[in-house]
């Protein structure tokens, strides 16, 4: 399946939000490797849980420092997040109701929503982080 390339056009310019950016786009490209592993429930909502505490873990740090620096428009992106993390327990649910596309369709939706909110949603930070000095 496609995979996520990480390519200089992804920094947000914050060291800590890369890297975490980066560690999720591997945990979701080791999943691209494995489409199989998720026709067992099982196997999708303990995939899902590891993704998800990595997730959280940057949900969190991103609104944080969003929020300590005063960004405009503060409850745009988390919206965003909660967005998604509602989308991933529509799949663990479609995952537990035993339906067959869950796989193609969960690891497609990643690769995208994650490709897509790097480079046009949370690059929307990038200029006013820089402005703040928060690296
Ligand atoms: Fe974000
Ligand atoms: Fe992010």
């Amino acid at each position: 399946m496609k995979k996520i390339i990480w390519e200089d056009e992804f920094s947000v310019g914050v060291e800590e939000l890369d890297r975490q950016h980066k560690q999720i786009i591997e945990v979701i490209n080791t999943l691209a490797d494995k489409p199989r592993m998720f026709r067992r429930f099982q196997n999708v909502s303990s995939a899902l849980m590891e993704l998800t505490n990595y997730v959280s873990e940057h949900f969190l740090l991103e609104e944080k420092l969003l929020q300590e620096n005063g960004y405009p428009n503060l409850l745009e992106h988390p919206k965003k997040h909660t967005l998604y993390s509602n989308k991933i327990v529509d799949f663990c649910q479609g995952s537990l109701d035993g339906k067959r596309d869950v796989p193609t369709e969960l690891i497609d939706f990643l690769t995208h929503w994650w490709t897509n909110h790097i480079l046009h949603e949370d690059m929307q930070y990038k200029a006013f982080f820089k402005e703040k000095g928060v690296k």
